[in-house]
């Protein structure tokens, strides 16, 4: 149930997107800042974002007030990219990539993904609930009010519905809002190394139908990828997905230029994750099907890897968003600030920008650019305050939690 009624007055700084699509080209760094700005909440809408002068003059009926000087009001942050459901941990493979492992070697030799799937598969639902809660409550400590969510470190049917059930009986709780993926393409499982084919039928003709049947699921995802799943491979889920009524977004281009971009904007993916390694042809197909491309800086810097071609995205038009990827082999954060300082100092994302792509277009990602994403008036109050006087101090004042309030649907959590 949505809170009741809040204003919070004499911000020092309200600093938003506009609209409800995704931004792209110049209007991706093109925000609102009001200072000092005025917010007000009724029934988990906003009623009023803009300046306090304009809300001081309206004469409202009294409520909750919240002073916020020193404070600077954004709009919540929209994840949309984790991987939360998972048992164990990778600290010891961690240790041996800093010490000059690679990712794929680790993975070569029976590690990385399946490491965590055979944790997994020995958690309980109790287990696997508690350890995906905490990651969620971190998310909210760190501004975020939505989180997509996948599955797919159980890689067998049962294991992939149970992660989408933890992830539907979480949604009940005082967490960020959860948008839930089914990703059982995140890897062929090993007791079907040799018989890839029958690992696919089922996703497709098995646990997609179920999935979209019990509602369990908002999108299908795939890691298209050598060594992963091929692009017919891939196209052969996605169809299925689409055809029982599942929205779709593909891991793509992440280790090589394996397609994955291409068939997103073929398919007219919602979004396109990763993207290290496309080109000019592949972002000018994302401009046409009008697909979100999703840049996850802090695993591209994790990995020690390139970084996606955020300004060439931007200058062609493509709206960027930017998440966290959270996940325990790639990139272990759930902290979307620190990833936002990545998008800026690694990859080229101006602050303004920066705060586009974690907040409105986070949200078209997620087909929910008309629900939230920005603070205007009609949208969902989620919103997150900073202790901070200004906006940039998101990412100018870096590798600490600035956020003293996360807000969802009206509802505020205090730090
Ligand atoms: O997005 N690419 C596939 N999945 C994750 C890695 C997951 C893992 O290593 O556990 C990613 O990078
Ligand atoms: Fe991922």
């Amino acid at each position: 149930m949505p809170g009741g009624s809040l204003e919070i007055r004499n911000l020092s700084c309200l600093a938003t997107p506009r609209g409800r699509a995704a931004a792209g080209g110049a209007s991706q760094g093109a925000i609102c800042v009001f200072a000092p700005g005025a917010l007000r909440i009724d029934d988990g809408r906003i009623s009023f974002a803009g300046a306090e002068a304009e809300l001081a003059s309206k004469d409202l009926a009294p409520v909750r007030r919240i002073d916020g000087a020193g404070k600077t009001a954004l709009p919540g942050f929209v994840d949309s990219h984790t991987h939360p459901v998972w048992a164990g941990d990778r600290a010891a493979e961690f240790a041996r990539r800093l010490a000059g492992e690679t990712y794929a070697a680790i993975a070569a030799g029976g590690g990385g993904i399946l490491a965590t799937v055979r944790a997994t598969r020995r958690a309980t639902r109790d287990e696997l609930a508690a350890s995906t809660r905490r990651r969620l409550q971190r998310m909210l400590r760190s501004g975020t009010a939505t989180a997509e969510c996948k599955s797919g470190y159980a890689l067998e049917a049962g294991g992939e519905v149970k992660s989408l059930e933890v992830l539907r009986d979480l949604a009940a709780e005082e967490l960020p809002r959860i948008i839930p993926t089914l990703l059982a393409a995140h890897e062929i499982p090993p007791e079907h190394r040799h018989d890839r084919e029958t690992w696919v039928s089922e996703i497709a003709d098995r646990i997609v139908p179920d999935v979209a049947a019990r509602k369990l699921a908002v999108f299908c995802d795939v890691f298209c990828e050598e060594g992963a799943f091929t692009v017919a491979e891939s196209r052969r889920i996605l169809e299925s997905a689409r055809r029982h009524g599942l929205a779709l977004r593909i891991h793509a281009d992440e280790l090589a230029l394996s397609g994955g971009a291409r068939l997103a904007a073929e398919m007219g993916a919602a979004s396109a994750d990763h993207l290290l390694f496309i080109g000019p042809e592949e972002i000018a197909a994302l401009k046409r099907s009008g697909t979100v491309a999703t840049i996850l800086p802090g695993t591209a810097w994790w990995l020690r890897s390139r970084r996606a071609p955020a300004r060439e995205l931007i200058s062609a038009g493509v709206p960027v968003a930017v998440a966290t990827d959270a996940n325990p082999g790639s990139c272990n954060t759930e902290s979307l600030p620190a990833v936002a300082a990545h998008a800026c100092l690694d990859s080229g994302l101006s602050v303004e920008e920066a705060l586009t792509a974690i907040t409105l277009n986070g949200a078209a990602a997620l087909g929910l650019a008309e629900e939230t994403g920005t603070l205007e008036a009609g949208k969902r109050a989620d919103v997150v305050l900073l202790d901070a006087p200004d906006y940039r101090h998101l990412v100018y004042h870096w590798g600490i939690d600035l956020v003293s309030a996360t807000i969802v649907e009206g509802r505020i959590h205090e730090f």
